[in-house]
Parts: C-alpha cells; structure tokens; sequence
C-alpha cells in the first residue's frame, strides 16, 4: 500500500466496462487486435492489483451480445485471445486465491472455449480471496431474457407461486445470482453509457468514467476511481 491508501475505503463490488482498445491502437497506429491484445495483458495486471487491494467482488466485460456485430476478423481475433488468456487467468487466479465466474451466455461459443471456461471456473473455486467475474458473451436484457424464462417455466410448473415474487426472487434467476450488487462502475475511454451492462445490478452503483483507454489503466486509475467513490458516497460516513 503506498501512502494514503491506508484509508481508502474499498468497494465489495466493482464493475468495469472496458473500452478503448480500437482507439489505443489506433493512436499507436497497430492493427485493432493489438490493441485487445494490450487490453488482455492489462486485464492480468489489474485483476492482481484488485485482488490486493482487498476488493471482493471484480466483474469486468469482456464480451457483449452485441459485439458478435463487429467484423468476422475482429470477432475471430478476439476469441483467439480468449483462447489463450484463459490459461493465463488461470495462474494469475492460483497465483492470487481468486475464484472465477463467468456471466453470460457460454453456448454460442466454440467447444473448447467453453471447456476452457469450465475448467477455469472449476480449477478456481476453491479460491477464498476475489471473485473475479467474467462477463462475456454477456448483455443484460439477455440475462433478463433467460432469467424470466425460467421463472415463467417455475410458475407455470407450479414450484413457484407467483405471489411470492420478489425483487430477491428476481435477482436469484439473473446470472449473477449470489453475489452482491456492483458499489461502483467504472467504464474507461469516455463513452457515458452502460451498454447493455448489468442493468437490474447497478441500480444504485456511482457510476465513474475516464477518458483513459482500457490498455492504459492501471493501479493508480483504479485507486482515482475509488478515491473518487468514497469522496462521493456518503451513505456510510464517507468524506
Ligand atoms: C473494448 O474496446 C473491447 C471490446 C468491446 C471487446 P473496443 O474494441 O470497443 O475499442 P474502441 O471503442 O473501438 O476504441
Ligand atoms: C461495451 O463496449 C462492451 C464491452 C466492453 C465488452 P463497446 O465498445 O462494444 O460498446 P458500444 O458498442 O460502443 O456501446
Ligand atoms: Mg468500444
């Protein structure tokens, strides 16, 4: 901890939407997928630094149901990356007691991605330090979607009454069942939108953007992020 972060009062739960990979390598003038390579590389960084600082909860979106729109290149390109940085998540998550889980829709993806996702969830759910979230192949209406088709299959099969129908009924069908709601949302590269991005969840999250592209965001953007949330949040005493 450097100085001054002793008093940092760290969010359980923190979102990220990274973005800006297109435009960090277009300012480097490389090809788009270095700049999701250079994102993938700082993923490992800052997953470790999250995990350090005593966050709890670290969902990131990786994928969006939408951004099977983007070039046959692009797309392909991407899932290659994923390929690979699976493995690498898996020692960064042994390397730091992190437990994986994914959100999401992993159907659409091919065979061994889904494997490889499996294993990585499995292999780290021992893990007691960070809950590392993935979100790929995610997109919130999505979520909804399936969540409330299976809570009309429930009703209509009679083990659910739909009396009983709660916010917390709600929350325990969406992907993210379990886990406590993001304190804080971070989207990096200054768009000022959610996009499609845990919609039901972030209802009440301080919502924080930086003009800072994805590759370029470290420890200490994460630490201005949270300094940022504790000046702002004033529920629980905060200055
Ligand atoms: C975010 O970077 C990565 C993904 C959405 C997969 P972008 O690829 O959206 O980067 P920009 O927005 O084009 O700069
Ligand atoms: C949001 O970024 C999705 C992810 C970060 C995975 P995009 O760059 O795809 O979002 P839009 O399309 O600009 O809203
Ligand atoms: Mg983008």
């Amino acid at each position: 901890m450097e100085q001054g972060e002793q008093e940092l009062r760290i969010p359980r739960h923190v979102a990220v939407i990274l973005d800006g990979n297109g435009r960090w390598a277009k300012e480097h003038h490389l090809p788009r997928k270095l700049g999701h390579k250079a994102g993938c590389e700082n993923l490992e960084q800052i997953v470790e630094d999250a995990a350090r600082l005593g966050i709890e909860y670290f969902t990131i979106y990786g994928f969006s149901t939408e951004n099977w729109k983007r070039s046959e290149e692009e797309v392909g390109a991407l899932m290659q990356l994923f390929r690979y940085y699976i493995g690498r998540l898996r020692e960064v998550a042994m390397a730091n007691d992190v437990r994986v889980r994914m959100i999401g829709e992993r159907s659409r993806f091919d065979q061994d991605l889904i494997d490889g996702l499996n294993m990585l969830e499995d292999v780290t759910k021992n893990n007691r330090g960070m809950t590392f979230v993935l979100a790929l192949n995610y997109g919130s209406r999505d979520e909804i979607t399936r969540g409330m088709r299976r809570l009309a299959k429930d009703a209509a099969a009679g083990t659910l009454d739909p009396e009983d129908v709660t916010e917390e009924t709600i929350a325990s069908y969406l992907d993210t069942a379990g886990m406590p709601d993001p304190d804080l949302m971070i989207r990096t590269s200054g768009e000022q939108r959610l996009s499609n991005y845990l919609l039901w969840q972030l209802a009440y999250a301080e919502l924080y953007f930086t003009d800072v592209y994805w590759p370029d965001f470290h420890r200490e953007d994460l630490i201005a992020a949270i300094r940022a949330y504790n000046q702002r949040d004033r529920r629980f005493g905060g200055r």
